[in-house]
Formats: structure tokens, C-alpha cells, sequence
């Protein structure tokens, strides 16, 4: 049996081959991203991983609703897996905003599931490191939320010659849009150009020139409002912020990004590696009417946040060898040559274990030059044999010397 096409297994290291997912190296980029998240005081939630089709039919667009894995349940339900967190964020956020001090600081690693086309970068689950702020729309809460995206991706130690923020506004591009058409309000044309926008880098000049002379703007004018890059005031205010924390190298002003999922409405940004080989590592924005659009107007709350997925991320890190030595870690064999004396030594691991060692030991009978062999390949720092009911002999294999110690005493002789 074949597991589905955009699926991973992911195997304890060290793996088959290099291109098998390697679990230690995903649970390595998950308590990095929960390390840096406390750090910054936000705190761990989660939500199902099914949820009602609605809440992202009506809130993502329309990007996201065609990749949707979709069913109805055996109680007549449309359902969905989450395709991503921000819906569920938002409807949690509705339900229970009155026991929480704002600003919420919040995070999540969710599993996302899209129906995307297989490729670089892009698979059907994803990992991603959701990191949100609700209830303040001052620009300093913008600041705060990129600079824990850039010290969550320098935890990886990635520097800014690897990495860099492009910082956009929707708002800009709203002026844009409005000075070109002056009698239309927002709507779903506005969103269809946004579209364009957000796909110019992957679309090629032809395509795009279609699209937006279709909706009454041309190419030419569009890139000459990118090419001027001229921060808006909320933009510079996050500047400045960055700049105080001594992290303004890693953002700069790219109004090339305006993100595809419609919820957005002011200040967007996205992680990009610092040649533009890979996909985005991360993206988020400002999504100031989605909490009151998900509670039908109930709980007006501003709003803004990021997502990190895993795929981009390991992929860079590999590409720059910036990922650990995944050495499993066995503090202790227990060695049981004499299996008279296996109660003793079932005892003595029973103890270490207590302790906090991570200690193996042969499960069922087995001659001293088998045991030796595993011994090396666990790569042991310590085995200990029981002598007696009374004495243990302990040996450092590093220092390669040998202690006999009282049987409670040696868990003291394993530092
Ligand atoms: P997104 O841009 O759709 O935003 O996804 C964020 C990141 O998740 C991407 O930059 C990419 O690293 C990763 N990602 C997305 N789709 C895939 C895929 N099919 N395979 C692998 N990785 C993928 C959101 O999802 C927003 N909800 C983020 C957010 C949180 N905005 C506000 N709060």
C-alpha cells in the first residue's frame, strides 16, 4: 500500500535515504518554534482539525476553497480538514474573548491539509507555526509579531544574508487601486486584482498584462508603483521598531507582496530565502474584520498574525546545513550477562529510569559480543552491569574508566 500523493511518513533517524522525512528533524523545527514563541510571552492553543466547511468557504477566498478537502459526515454535515488556522483562531477567539487580556498573543502548530498540485515547497499536509496578536491595531503589535518571525527563523541560525522580510500594505495598494478606478468600492473586483498582483512573480508578463488590462490597469503602471517602494506611515512606524531592536537588515518595503487570502486589510508581509530560490517560508498580515465577520458582528476585535510551514523551512535549512546531528541519545545500557541476575537488573533500569536517563538493556537473553554490538551502535555513554545484590560496576565510555558503586548510588556516578 502507497501512502496518498502529497502525504509524509516521517521515520526516527537516522533515515533510509536523504529524501525520507526525518521526525527528529520536525520535532528539532517544532521546539525551536515553541522555544522562540515563549520567549516572546505567546501562548500555546489548538483547535480540530475538522471544522464546518462554512468557516472557510465564506472567510479564506476563493484560492484556498479549491484546494479544500472536503466531505459531508455521516451526520449530513459539510465538513472540511482546516486548509489553515486563522478561521478557527478567530471563531475560538469569538467564543471566549471576554476571559482573555488583550492583546491575545497566541500560537499554534497545527497540521493543515490543501489539495495543491505536488511541488518544490508545496505538498497536500503541512506543519505551520501560526503566531497571532488580536485586540491591538497599533503598528507596534506589527513590529512585535515580525520581529518574533525573524528571531524564530535566527533561532535556526539563518542570518540576514539567508533571509529577508518583504514588507508590504494592502492599504497602499487599496490607494492604488482606488486612484485607478475612482468610482468603485472595495469589492470583488479589488480582490480579483489583488489576485494578479500577488501571482506577478509566478505569472509571466504576457499573462499578467491580460488580467490587468482586463480590469482597467496596465503592467507598466503597476510595476512603476512597486519600483517606487515608498513605505506608508504604518509601514515606517514598523521600521522604526525594528530598527530599535537592531533587527531592521532583515525587512525591507516590497509592495510586489500583497498575499492571496482575502481576509487581509492592512500591513502584509512575507518571508522569502535571500536568493528567491524556494517558495515563501512564511506569510501573514493584518486581518482586522475577520473576528467580526466569523461571530455574524458579535466581537469586533483587530487582528494580525503569520504562518510558518515546516516544507520550505527544512528544505532551506538542509540546503544551508543548518540542521543538527539527530544522534538518538542513550545515557545508559544496562548489561545483563548473568540472567540470574535479570531481576536485579530489571530493578536498576526500573531506577535510572526514574531518574531521567534514557537506558536500554537486552529485553531478552542474549551473548555479551551481541550485547557490546548494541551498545556501540546506540552509541551509549554509559553501561552498567549489577554484580551482586548489593554493587553495580558503571563504565564511562568516553573516559573509558570503570567505578563499582553501591546499587542506589549509581545514578550519582552518571554525570
Ligand atoms: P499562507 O501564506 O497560506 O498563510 O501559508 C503560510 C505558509 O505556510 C507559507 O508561506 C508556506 O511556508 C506554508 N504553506 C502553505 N501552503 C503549503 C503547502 N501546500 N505545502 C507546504 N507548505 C505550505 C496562511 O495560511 C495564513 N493563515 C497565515 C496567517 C496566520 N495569517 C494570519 N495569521
Amino acid at each position: 500500500m502507497e501512502r496518498l500523493p502529497g502525504f509524509r511518513d516521517f521515520y526516527p533517524e537516522p533515515t533510509p535515504h536523504p529524501e525520507v522525512w526525518s521526525a527528529d528533524a520536525r520535532q528539532y523545527i517544532f521546539d525551536k518554534w515553541r522555544t522562540v514563541a515563549r520567549r516572546y510571552n505567546f501562548r500555546e492553543y489548538d483547535g480540530p482539525p475538522l471544522e464546518p466547511l462554512e468557516l472557510f468557504t465564506t472567510k479564506s477566498g476563493d484560492e484556498i476553497v479549491g484546494q479544500l478537502y472536503n466531505f459531508t459526515d455521516k451526520g449530513q454535515r459539510p465538513v472540511a480538514l482546516r486548509p489553515e488556522m486563522t478561521p478557527t483562531l478567530a471563531r475560538m477567539i469569538a467564543a471566549h474573548e471576554r476571559n482573555y487580556k488583550k492583546p491575545v498573543k497566541w500560537f499554534a502548530v497545527p497540521q493543515l491539509f490543501r489539495y495543491e498540485r505536488q511541488q518544490k515547497g508545496r505538498l497536500r499536509e503541512h506543519f505551520q507555526f501560526n503566531a497571532d496578536i488580536i485586540g491591538e491595531s497599533n503598528p507596534a503589535s506589527d513590529a512585535e509579531l515580525i520581529a518574533l518571525l525573524i528571531d524564530t527563523l535566527r533561532a535556526f541560525g539563518l542570518t540576514a544574508q539567508d533571509f529577508v522580510i518583504r514588507l508590504s500594505s494592502r492599504n497602499a495598494w487599496q490607494e492604488y487601486y482606488k486612484s485607478g478606478k475612482p468610482k468603485t468600492e472595495s469589492g470583488p473586483a479589488e480582490y480579483q486584482f489583488f489576485q494578479v498582483i500577488d501571482k506577478l512573480e509566478r505569472a509571466t508578463p504576457e499573462e499578467s498584462e491580460k488580467k490587468l488590462s482586463a480590469l482597467g490597469f496596465s503592467l507598466h503602471d503597476v510595476n512603476h508603483f512597486i519600483a517606487s517602494g515608498k513605505p506608508t506611515a504604518e509601514l515606517d512606524c514598523i521600521l522604526q521598531n525594528l530598527a530599535a531592536r537592531g533587527l531592521r537588515d532583515f525587512a525591507r518595503v516590497d509592495y510586489q507582496v500583497v498575499r492571496g487570502l482575502a481576509y487581509y486589510t492592512g500591513v502584509v508581509f512575507e518571508a522569502f530565502d535571500a536568493k528567491g530560490a524556494f517558495r515563501a517560508i512564511a506569510g501573514g498580515g493584518r486581518y482586522d474584520n475577520l473576528v467580526k465577520l466569523v461571530s455574524g458582528n458579535k466581537v469586533d476585535l483587530p487582528a494580525l498574525g503569520f504562518g510558518m510551514g515546516d516544507v520550505v523551512l527544512l528544505e532551506l535549512l538542509k540546503e544551508r546545513k543548518l540542521l543538527p546531528a539527530f544522534d538518538s541519545r542513550t545515557d545508559v545500557f544496562v548489561l545483563i550477562e548473568n540472567e540470574g541476575l535479570r531481576p536485579q537488573s530489571l530493578k536498576l533500569v526500573q531506577d535510572l529510569r526514574t531518574a531521567g536517563y534514557a537506558v536500554e538493556y537486552p529485553l531478552t537473553a542474549a551473548k555479551s559480543d551481541k550485547q557490546f554490538k548494541r551498545v556501540q551502535e546506540l552509541k551509549a555513554a554509559f553501561t552498567a552491569r549489577v554484580e551482586n545484590d548489593a554493587y553495580v560496576r558503571i563504565r564511562n565510555l568516553n573516559t573509558r574508566t570503570e567505578v563499582v558503586a553501591g546499587f542506589a548510588d549509581t545514578r550519582n556516578h552518571l554525570r
